[in-house]
């Protein structure tokens, strides 16, 4: 036998109950808040064709995936973030939707990243994506449901919302690859760098304005600096469809996105107290449809890194503890014990029951340790059919008749605190 003590691959987790407790409490908020705009939950495969990716953006991306061969020399990946797929199985169920899609989606995602503090490499994205819509009402309410989703979670954020219009504009005397190195150093927010390589490259004369504009925080500052591009109307009709609807934002044309399929409108949060890694959503306007064989379609959408959310929650108690009752019982009244149990497992009650023949003793001891209150099921129990109720934070006991059980014990965990479960840090 090894002695070697197997764990888990570097950039995973392991979760626990209450962790577990905590997500699926929060995953539930989400859903449920998605439902009200409209958005309906849609799955995809953990894996695609490794083109699904690449199509957009390059062989580069690859180095970033968990990408490889499968048995069959399909070349396969897992799949870094969920848009392309869920835009592929739009294209493949297109003609028979209904018009415009808004689905929202829950689901793992793998990237091959240098794992620390709120970064790993297998993490979760809640996201939602409206296709075939175009209009300023459009990228608005896409924009509202991230912003109440977040709120909905209960984490502290900002919100900044762009155009890609503004730095393209801005930036449209230089070459494509300029534009790329431009756009991804500010995405790693460094001006300094994106200031150098325009000044490396001839365009010095752009280096105050695009400074100015990554400063500028109004409409009419941006558009003083970038002029009357066409998108202008656009651009405030939304921030006026936001402003009517109370999202609080700041405008941020410097924002660049990571991903290169994004088009118009984009936007991110950030949340307080999650040092570099902060980001908790991205998203924008892009189109991918025509791509994958579709129509080109315009769509606009955005995910939430679920697992940061969860990181600045962390010091927050987001589940209610349920209470637990533990039954007791002797060899002999096991049967009684078991139909107890299923009785009040019918009721929507979490009850224990031991499973390991354990001393009534050490089965009240270890009753103390995880339960609120205790059903002794013993002898004279049976033969009189009532059970003792003892509640295993005062010590009061009880006899109640059977029959009177169910009623008596709902009333019981009404009147009574359950044992409080302590969410550990989640990091
Ligand atoms: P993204 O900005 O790459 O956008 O990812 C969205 C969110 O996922 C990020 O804001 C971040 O919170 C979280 N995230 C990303 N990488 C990691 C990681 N390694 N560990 C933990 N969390 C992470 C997208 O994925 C686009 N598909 C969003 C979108 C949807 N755009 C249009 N529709």
């Amino acid at each position: 036998m090894s002695t070697k003590i197997l764990t888990k691959p570097r950039g995973t987790r392991d979760m626990l109950p209450d962790e577990m407790e905590a997500r699926r409490e929060i995953e539930t908020r989400l859903r449920e808040c998605a439902r009200t705009f409209g958005y309906r939950e849609v799955a995809t495969p953990a894996f695609e064709e490794t083109e699904l990716f690449t199509i957009r953006s390059g062989e580069g991306i690859i180095s970033e995936m968990y990408a490889f061969e499968d048995k069959g020399n399909r070349s396969i990946s897992l799949r870094p973030e969920l848009t392309a797929p869920v835009l592929r199985m739009y294209v493949n169920e297109g003609r028979s939707l209904v018009k415009p899609v808004k689905w929202c989606y829950f689901g793992d995602c793998f990237r091959y990243e240098r794992p620390q503090k709120g970064r790993y490499r297998q993490f979760w994205q809640f996201g939602a994506e409206l296709i075939d819509a175009d209009s300023a009402l459009a990228d608005a309410e896409i924009i509202m449901l991230a912003y109440e989703l977040l709120k909905a979670a209960g984490v502290t954020f900002t919100l900044k919302i762009g155009d890609l219009a503004c730095m393209r504009t801005l930036l449209s005397e230089t070459s494509a690859e300029v534009q790329a190195a431009v756009r991804q150093a500010l995405d790693k927010r460094d001006s300094d760098k994106a200031a150098m390589l325009l000044t490396e490259n001839g365009h010095e004369h752009l280096v105050k304005p695009l400074l100015a504009l990554t400063k500028a925080t109004t409409l009419p500052e941006i558009f003083a600096i970038i002029g009357d591009i066409p998108q202008r109307e656009r651009i405030e009709e939304m921030c006026q469809i936001l402003d009517a609807a109370g999202v609080a934002y700041e405008l941020s044309p410097a924002i660049a996105r990571g991903l290169d399929y994004y088009v118009g409108v984009v936007f991110e949060a950030f949340a307080e107290g999650l040092g570099a890694e902060n980001q908790i959503m991205g998203g924008g306007a892009y189109r991918l449809a025509h791509l994958f064989g579709g129509e080109d379609t315009p769509s606009v959408g955005f995910a939430i890194g679920f697992d940061r959310i969860m990181v600045a929650l962390s010091n927050t108690q987001i589940i209610t503890p349920r209470p637990q009752i533990s039954i007791i019982y002797l060899p002999q009244t096991r049967d009684a014990a078991v139909r107890t149990a299923a009785m009040l497992r019918m009721l929507g009650i979490c009850v224990d029951l031991d499973l390991t023949g354990r001393s009534f003793s050490a089965q009240m001891k270890n009753a103390g340790k995880i339960a609120d209150a205790a059903i002794i099921i013993g002898k004279k129990e049976v033969e009189e059919d009532i059970v003792t109720v003892k509640n295993l934070k005062t010590g009061d006991q009880v006899q109640w008749s059977l029959s009177a059980l169910p009623e008596q014990i709902i009333e019981f965990l009404k009147h009574n605190e359950c044992k409080k479960q302590n969410i550990k840090s989640l990091q």
